[in-house]
C-alpha cells in the first residue's frame, strides 16, 4: 500500500485567552485532532499547531480587573487552556500564543508587504470615545437604550428587542459599560486594508475547491453586493502589537490573530530538526495546510486572510473547513440549565473518549450545528463502544486466557476478518473526507457482523462440551483478530482505549499493518476496557455546570462596581445606600492565621482568617503595602457576608478593610487589642 508520504499542516481556530474552553470549542479541536490522528497513522508527515489568541481589549480590561498584567493573564489560561487538551486527548505539536516573538515579526512583515504593495490605506474616522478611560470603545462596549423602541440595556449597535440597528451615539443615555461615562465622540487616523483590490483574486480562490459548497455560495453573496475596505488599527491603550511606522496605533486583533498559525509554527520548527517553515508557506510549497474553524469566523479566513497571503507572498490554504455550533438538547448552550459546559467540567465527570466518541458519530463535512443530546449521548456510547466494540473482546478473551493460555489458534478458513480488513479503504476514505460519521457507522456494521458470529457460533457452549473444543478456539481467535481490526480503525477517535487493546493483543496497530493478522500468536491477559456511562455521571456534570454558573453569576455581581477595581480607572463615589442596606453589611473581628504570596499575582496576598472556630480564605490587593509575614497574628476586620467571589486564584470568602491612596500605603483596618476573633464589629 505505498502511497506518498504527504507533508500536511493543519490548525483549529485559536481560542480567546480570556475564557475557559467549554463544549463549543471542544467540537472543532476533536474535529481536528481526530483527522490529525488519522493523517499520522497514515504514515503522512502531519503536523497540528494551535495558540491562544491573545491581544484585544477585552484581555486587556479583564487583566486590569483582576489586578495582573495581562501577560500574566494570558499565560494563565494558556496553561489551563493546555491542560484542558492534553486531557481531551488533543495532540497539538506545538501550542503557542499570539502574543509572541514570532507573531510580532511575522505580523510587522506581513504588514510592511501589504503596505509596500499599496494595500493599506489611512484616514481617520469618527468613534465612541469613553473620556474618563481615555479609550475608544467598539460598539460592545456601549450600552443603552434603543432609539426605536425604547428597550433598556442595549448594545451600541443593534437592539436584541426590536432588531433596529444603529450607531451608538443615536442611543439614548448611552454609557460605556467600562466607566458608566456618557461616550463622545472622538476622530482618529485608522489603517485599512483594501480589500476590495482583491475581489477578482477572491471570486476566484473561493471557487478553487477549497470551501465547502455552502460557504463559497454564502461568499458569493457578500463578493457580489462588493467587499468593504478591512480597519486593521486600533488606538492606545490596547494590548496588541504596534504598527510599524505608526506609534500609538496597533494591530487589530484579528489582523495578527490567524499570522499566529505561521508563529505557532515557526516557534515549532525553531525547535525541530527537518521542519522547515518555507516548506510549508512559501508561494510554490508542496506541502498541504489545512484550516478547522467555526461557521462563524468564515469571514476572516476566506476573505481577509488569503487576499493577505497572497498579497505578502505566501501560499494560501488548501482548504479551510467550516463546522457548525454545539447545541445540548437541542438549544443553545445555556449557564442557567447547566448546559454551558466547561471541558474541565466535563472531564470531572466523564472519559473524554466518551464525546470524542459522540462528536465522531455525529460529525459530516457540512457547516450543520451539531447537537449534544445527553440522553443519546449516553446511549449510543454505551450501545456502541461498550455493546459492540469492547463486548467483541470482553466476550471472548476470557476463554483464550482461561482454556487456551492465551494463545491464539492457528488461521481457520472463515472470512470474518477479511471483510474487516477490506472495509479499510472506505473508512479511511470517509476519515479523509471528514465524513466520520459515515466512518463510524462502516466501523460499527463490523462490530455487528463479528458479534452476530460470535453468537451464531455460541462458543461458551461449546466449552463446556469440551472444555478445549478447537472450534471454540477458532471462534474466538477470529474475533479477537477481527476486533484488532475494529480498533485500528477507531484509533483517530479513541486513542486511550485503542493503546489499551494494543497492550492486550502485543501489537500496535497501524492503517497498514492491519493485514498482518494474529493467528498462532500470543496475546497479553485481558483486562477490562471500558465501562458504561451511567446516568449519575451526567446528572452530576450538569449540576455543577449550574453551580459553576451561580457562582461565576455571584462573582460578576461582586465585581461590577468594580471598575473602581481596576487600574484605569479614577475612582467615583458608588451611588447611596441607605441605612438597612449598611445594617446588612457583617463586619467581623478575624485574626489573620495565615498570609501567603499568590503566584504570578502582582496585588493579591492570600490570607487565612480566623473567626473564632470558622477560617475563611480572602484575597486582598495589598500586597504593595505588606508583607505576608508581617501580617500573621494580627487582627483585622472583614466583612464576613459577601458572597464568595470565583477569582483566578481560588474562591474568595469575604473581604479584608483597607483604606489609603494605594501602593504602600493601604492600611488595614485593626480592631482594638482585646478584640476576639469572630466578633461582630458595630
Ligand atoms: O473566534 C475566535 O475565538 C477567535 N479567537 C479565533 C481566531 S482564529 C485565528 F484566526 F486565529
Ligand atoms: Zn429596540
Amino acid at each position: 500500500m505505498a502511497q506518498t508520504q504527504r507533508k500536511i499542516l493543519v490548525t483549529s481556530a485559536l481560542p480567546y485567552a480570556n475564557g475557559s474552553i467549554h463544549l463549543g470549542h471542544m467540537l472543532e479541536h476533536i474535529q481536528t485532532d481526530i483527522w490529525v490522528r488519522f493523517q499520522k497513522m497514515r504514515g503522512h508527515l502531519c503536523t497540528a499547531v494551535c495558540a491562544d489568541d491573545a491581544h484585544g481589549t477585552a484581555i486587556m480590561i479583564k487583566a486590569a480587573q483582576n489586578g495582573i498584567t495581562p501577560e500574566e493573564l494570558i499565560e494563565g489560561v494558556r496553561q489551563e487552556h493546555m491542560a484542558d487538551f492534553n486531557d481531551f486527548l488533543i495532540g497539538y505539536d506545538n501550542y503557542h500564543s499570539t502574543h509572541s516573538d514570532e507573531n510580532r515579526e511575522i505580523s510587522s512583515s506581513i504588514y510592511k508587504a501589504l503596505r509596500d504593495n499599496g494595500k493599506i490605506s489611512v484616514r481617520s474616522i469618527k468613534q465612541a470615545f469613553d473620556p474618563e478611560k481615555e479609550m475608544f470603545l467598539a460598539d460592545r462596549f456601549i450600552k443603552g437604550t434603543c432609539p426605536k423602541c425604547k428597550a433598556e440595556e442595549q448594545y451600541g449597535d443593534n437592539c436584541e428587542v426590536c432588531s433596529a440597528t444603529y450607531s451608538p451615539m443615536e442611543m439614548i443615555n448611552p454609557r460605556s459599560v467600562y466607566s458608566d461615562a456618557t461616550p463622545i465622540e472622538k476622530e482618529s487616523e485608522h489603517y485599512f486594508f483594501k480589500l476590495p483590490d482583491f475581489q477578482d483574486f477572491l471570486a476566484k480562490w473561493t471557487r478553487s475547491g477549497t470551501l465547502q459548497d455552502q460557504v463559497a455560495n454564502k461568499l458569493a453573496e457578500w463578493l457580489d453586493s462588493g467587499l468593504q475596505e478591512w480597519d486593521i488599527s486600533r488606538d492606545a491603550p490596547y494590548f496588541g502589537f504596534e504598527i510599524p511606522d505608526a506609534p500609538g496605533k496597533y494591530f487589530y486583533v484579528w489582523l495578527d490573530a490567524p499570522i499566529g498559525y505561521m508563529a505557532s509554527f515557526q516557534n515549532l520548527c525553531d525547535r525541530t530538526e527537518g521542519l522547515n517553515f518555507d516548506d510549508y508557506w512559501a508561494k510554490d510549497s508542496d506541502a498541504e495546510l489545512y484550516h478547522f474553524i467555526g461557521k462563524d469566523i468564515i469571514n476572516f479566513h476566506a476573505l481577509f486572510w488569503p487576499a493577505m497571503l497572497d498579497c505578502a507572498g505566501y501560499r494560501t490554504p488548501t482548504k479551510v473547513n467550516a463546522h457548525g455550533y454545539v447545541t445540548v438538547d437541542g438549544k443553545k448552550m445555556s449557564k442557567s440549565r447547566g448546559t454551558f459546559i466547561k471541558a474541565r467540567t466535563y472531564l470531572n465527570h466523564l472519559d473524554p473518549q466518551y464525546l470524542r466518541y459522540y462528536f465522531a458519530a455525529k460529525l459530516n463535512a457540512s457547516v450543520d450545528d451539531i447537537d449534544l443530546n445527553l440522553q443519546d449521548f449516553q446511549q449510543r456510547v454505551n450501545s456502541d463502544v461498550v455493546g459492540k466494540v469492547v463486548n467483541i473482546a470482553s466476550r471472548t478473551a476470557s476463554f483464550i486466557g482461561k482454556k487456551f493460555d492465551n494463545k491464539l489458534s492457528a488461521e481457520p478458513i472463515d472470512t470474518t476478518v477479511s471483510l474487516c480488513i477490506e472495509a479499510g479503504d472506505i473508512i479511511a476514505n470517509h476519515y479523509e473526507q471528514r465524513e466520520y460519521g459515515k466512518a463510524i457507522r462502516e466501523i460499527m456494521k463490523l462490530a455487528d457482523l463479528v458479534n452476530e458470529y460470535v453468537a451464531k457460533e455460541e462458543p461458551w457452549k461449546l466449552v463446556k462440551y469440551d472444555a478445549t473444543s478447537q472450534k471454540a478456539h477458532e471462534v474466538c481467535s477470529i474475533a479477537l483478530n477481527a476486533f484488532a481490526v475494529i480498533t485500528t480503525y477507531l484509533k483517530p477517535v479513541m486513542p486511550h482505549l485503542v493503546a489499551d487493546a494494543e497492550a492486550f493483543l502485543g501489537k500496535e496497530l497501524t492503517w497498514d499493518n492491519r493485514s498482518e493478522l494474529l493467528f498462532g500468536q500470543s496475546v497479553n491477559t485481558f483486562k477490562p476496557l471500558m465501562g458504561r456511562i451511567e446516568q449519575k455521571q451526567i446528572d452530576a456534570m450538569i449540576e455543577e455546570g449550574k453551580l459553576e454558573a451561580e457562582a461565576e453569576a455571584a462573582a460578576q455581581e461582586a465585581t461590577q462596581p468594580k471598575a473602581a477595581e481596576t487600574e484605569l480607572t479614577k475612582e467615583p463615589i458608588e451611588a447611596e445606600i441607605n441605612f438597612d442596606d449598611f445594617a446588612k453589611v457583617d463586619l467581623r473581628v478575624a485574626l489573620i492565621a495565615k498570609a501567603e504570596h499568590v503566584e504570578k499575582a502582582n496585588k493579591l496576598l492570600k490570607l487565612t482568617l480566623d473567626l473564632g472556630g470558622e477560617t475563611r480564605t480572602v484575597f486582598s490587593g495589598i500586597k504593595s503595602a505588606y508583607k505576608p509575614e508581617d501580617l500573621e497574628g494580627k487582627l483585622t476586620v472583614m466583612v464576613a457576608n459577601l458572597a464568595p467571589r470565583k477569582m483566578k486564584f481560588g474562591l474568595s470568602e469575604g473581604m479584608v478593610l483597607a483604606a489609603g491612596p494605594g501602593g504602600e500605603d493601604i492600611y488595614l483596618l485593626e480592631p482594638h487589642s482585646g478584640a476576639k476573633p469572630g466578633q461582630r464589629v458595630m
